[in-house]
């Protein structure tokens, strides 16, 4: 697992972005995991300016977000679809065909989870997949729990996710109970995977994730038994962190550790 530690929220957005451009640059048919919620915002931000100067080019790149609320549909102003064609896809060159989102509406919620897996295989699977992490450690929706779930499931989210996601609704009765996300199984078959975490009260989370045991109670444990991860960080959402050294500079980013 590498770290790369940046000083502030800017810096770990700037960061994500050049790598995310270095991928298409490389490979212009990238299968790109996403994430929504506030952290990965900078990151869309900085991509969106990178296209529109010519910088990066989303062509021939396809997408697959990693969950959905059950219930929210794409005009819902809450559902992860209006949230990412607001805040990054409507600002790329990406072909909407090449898109993929789960139905928050759909009849049958299995179904919908069994199409969605069998589309991330047709695309050949994810090449660098994008996750922020949850307070309680969860990526996706994949929340604290006895096992690590493999393939795209219906999840009951917890009162703890739920509370914090309220910040995203205007009535916060409206909070759905349910959502649909991709595996574990899913995450951990990217070739790349890239985490993002900015705020204080991400760092219990990060600690526990990188220098805890690998255990279905912190999902993102799971990240360390992955052969190509990256977790971009706040110093202040790594600023829990015991066993690894890191100091100040005025660099943008401050050490890169291999762990
Ligand atoms: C959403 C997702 C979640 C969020 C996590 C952090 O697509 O995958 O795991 O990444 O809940 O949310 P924020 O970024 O709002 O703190």
């Amino acid at each position: 697992m590498e770290l790369i530690i940046a000083k502030d929220y800017r810096e770990m957005s700037r960061q994500a972005a050049t790598l995310v451009a270095a991928h298409i640059i490389v490979n212009p048919r990238l299968v790109l995991g996403l994430a929504t919620g506030s952290t990965p915002l900078g990151t869309y931000e900085e991509l969106v300016k990178m296209k529109k100067k010519g910088m990066a080019d989303f062509s021939l790149a396809t997408t697959f977000n990693l969950d959905e609320y059950i219930g929210l549909g794409p005009k819902d102003r809450a559902s992860y679809h209006y949230f990412m064609f607001h805040n990054l896809f409507n600002g790329l060159n990406i072909r909407r065909e090449n898109i993929n989102l789960l139905n928050g509406l759909a009849k049958d919620p299995k179904a919908e989870c069994r199409r969605y897996e069998k589309a991330i295989q047709k695309a050949g699977g994810i090449d660098l997949q994008i996750l922020g992490i949850g307070q309680n450690g969860h990526i996706g929706f994949n929340e604290p729990s006895e096992v690590f779930p493999t393939v795209a499931h219906i999840v009951d989210l917890s009162e703890e996710t739920r509370r914090v996601n309220a910040k995203f609704f205007k009535d916060k009765k409206r909070v759905p109970t349910q959502a649909i996300s991709v595996g574990i199984g899913t995450i951990m078959k990217a070739k790349e995977i890239m985490l993002l975490a900015n705020t204080k009260e991400k760092a219990e989370a990060i600690t526990e994730a990188i220098e805890g045991p690998v255990r279905p109670q912190v999902p993102a444990s799971v990240l360390q038994l992955h052969p190509k991860s990256v977790m971009i960080l706040t110093e202040q959402a790594a600023k829990g962190l015991k066993h690894i050294f890191y100091k100040s500079n005025k660099f943008s980013y401050i050490e890169k550790k291999v762990v």
